[in-house]
């Protein structure tokens, strides 16, 4: 069983990582619209990162004898003033994850919870890959998604992503 803080910040966190899937789903849906179907491409396999995120969070609870509740998905509430704007908000969220995250580790650190410390500890890693990819994406697009061949090769670039399942994830 587990602490009941922690317990509620990890059953916050799946709402959150599902709003991370409805909140890159909205990026696609931008770029789909804006006939970027790479960059497009390359956030709906985000989104299905995310869920599989809120999944192993959900599994981990329901595991430790958590009833799981759902709480709303909030509206994605960014806008978009050009094709650069998703790509500085993904980057700007994905530290704010990190920050969640971290927050239920310093948690589980306080009280002990060796167990949920080596659940996190594979969150801990993805985050830093994600704020890296988001960084990446974002210094690629200032530099040359300006002019049309660069914007060109960068859609193409995105749009060979391939959906890896959160295999590697902590144990379920
Ligand atoms: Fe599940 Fe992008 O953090």
């Amino acid at each position: 069983m587990l602490n009941d803080k922690i317990a509620k910040l990890i059953n916050e966190q799946v709402n959150k990582e599902l709003y991370s899937a409805y909140l890159y789903l909205d990026f696609a849906n931008y770029y789909a619209d804006e006939g970027l179907d790479g960059f497009a491409h390359w956030y709906e396999i985000q989104a299905q990162e995310e869920r599989d995120h809120a999944m192993m969070m959900r599994r981990y609870l329901i595991d430790n004898g958590i009833r799981v509740m759902f709480g709303e998905i909030a509206k994605p509430d960014k806008s978009y003033t050009d094709t650069t704007s998703p790509l500085q908000a993904g980057y700007e969220h994905e530290q704010y994850v990190t920050s969640l995250i971290n927050t239920i580790y310093a948690e589980a650190f306080a009280i002990k919870d060796f167990k949920t410390m080596q659940f996190l500890d594979w969150f801990i890693k993805e985050q830093g890959e994600e704020e890296k990819n988001a960084e990446d994406m974002l210094r690629k697009m200032e530099l040359f998604g300006h002019d049309a061949k660069g914007l060109y090769a960068l859609n193409q670039e995105l749009g060979a992503r391939v959906y890896m399942p959160s295999a590697t994830g902590p144990a379920m």
